[in-house]
């Protein structure tokens, strides 16, 4: 007989589930929490074993590190470096989905395992009053990559993440879906240059216009040394094949639409970005859980949030290589 599985504990965020959470999380143990992009799969980042359990929960290889997530810009000081450059856009899009990636300061109490033995670390302030106050409660930075087992599609509801995890995290805290709906922009400050590593929430346009300079941007295809292994070609996949650029669906397929056409789903009729951005994950969860032999898509520009999303796209119909 197989064994019944344990219900993952869901919670409406209210105060009393959020000291709930942050005594967890003191204690090792791992909470999902909403942010404006997915849902967080939260850990003390300052605590070996808690990050190792987020690492275990995940199916996470360890060479992928993590994003440490802070409640205000003066709380990254003491864990990375932070120059003038990342000052101003800490200033310019935080609380938001910007992540910056900086050295390492000495002594920081970040685990080395989160940042998977790099010499930087990649910090972010999310812009969800439930994330800041549980990083508040816990009363230290969290360790918190996308609550989904890794290589799948990032949850954008509580129940995808009770879906994917289960009882592998101690709590859920539940805040509805997620506004952004795609992860954050991951821009690397380590060098000379700034380097977009992942397109997400922040536009590279925007990006680009506070920096006053054009973004270098990550070789896609660099699998000898993945400066941001979110950049592994599978990604974000669902168990079905998806196949993009679909003008139309073939027989037995689900289409994904995009603007003012017919499809078993559509990510925004009037072809809004935003609004495509923040269905896309939940969208396709649905298509992927019906009776269909592949998930077509149709073309999204490739502009603004358009980036991001043809990037998920992009990974979540990249041949599959789960090793
Ligand atoms: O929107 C988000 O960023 C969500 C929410 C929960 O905040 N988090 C998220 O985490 O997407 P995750 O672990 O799924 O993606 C983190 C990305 C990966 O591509 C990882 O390789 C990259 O950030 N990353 C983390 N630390 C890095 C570092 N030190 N250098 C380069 N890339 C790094
Ligand atoms: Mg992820």
């Amino acid at each position: 007989m197989n064994p019944v599985p344990v219900p993952a504990l869901i919670e409406p965020a209210c105060p009393l589930s959020l000291a709930e959470g942050g005594r967890l999380l003191r204690e090792g143990r791992l909470v999902a929490f909403p942010t404006e992009t997915v849902y967080g799969l939260g850990g003390d980042a300052t605590c070996d074993r808690a990050v190792a359990a987020i690492f275990e929960a995940k199916g996470r290889p360890g060479f992928n590190p993590l994003i440490v997530h802070v409640a205000d810009p003066a709380a990254a000081e003491p864990l990375v470096e932070v120059d003038d450059r990342a000052r101003r856009l800490m200033a310019r899009f935080w609380p938001g989905p910007l992540t910056l990636v900086l050295p390492r300061r000495a002594g920081s109490p970040v685990s080395l395992l989160a940042s998977a033995g790099l010499d930087s670390i990649a910090v972010r302030m999310p812009d969800h009053p439930v994330a800041l106050d549980l990083i508040r409660a816990a009363g230290r930075p969290l360790a918190a990559p996308s609550a989904n087992r890794s290589g799948a599609v990032s949850p954008t509801l509580a129940d995808h993440v009770a879906d994917s995890l289960g009882a592998r995290v101690a709590l859920i805290l539940d805040g509805g879906p997620c506004r952004v709906g795609v992860e954050s922009t991951v821009l690397d400050l380590t060098g000379p240059r700034p380097c977009l590593l992942r397109p997400g929430g922040v536009t590279a346009e925007r990006l680009e216009a506070e920096l006053g300079e054009p973004l270098l941007r990550a070789a896609a295809r660099d699998r000898t040394a993945p400066k941001s292994p979110g950049m592994l070609d599978s990604h974000y996949a669902p168990a079905l094949p998806v196949r993009l650029n679909a003008a139309t669906a073939a027989a037995g397929e689900a289409l994904l639409a995009f603007g003012p056409h017919p499809g078993t789903l559509n990510l925004s009729p009037d072809g809004n970005l935003e609004e495509a951005a923040a269905n896309l994950f939940a969208m396709l969860r649905r298509l992927d859980a019906g009776d269909w032999s592949a998930i077509a898509v149709m073309p999204v520009p490739e502009h603004g949030l358009g980036l991001a999303i043809n990037d998920r796209l992009r990974r979540a119909a990249a041949p599959r290589d789960r090793r």
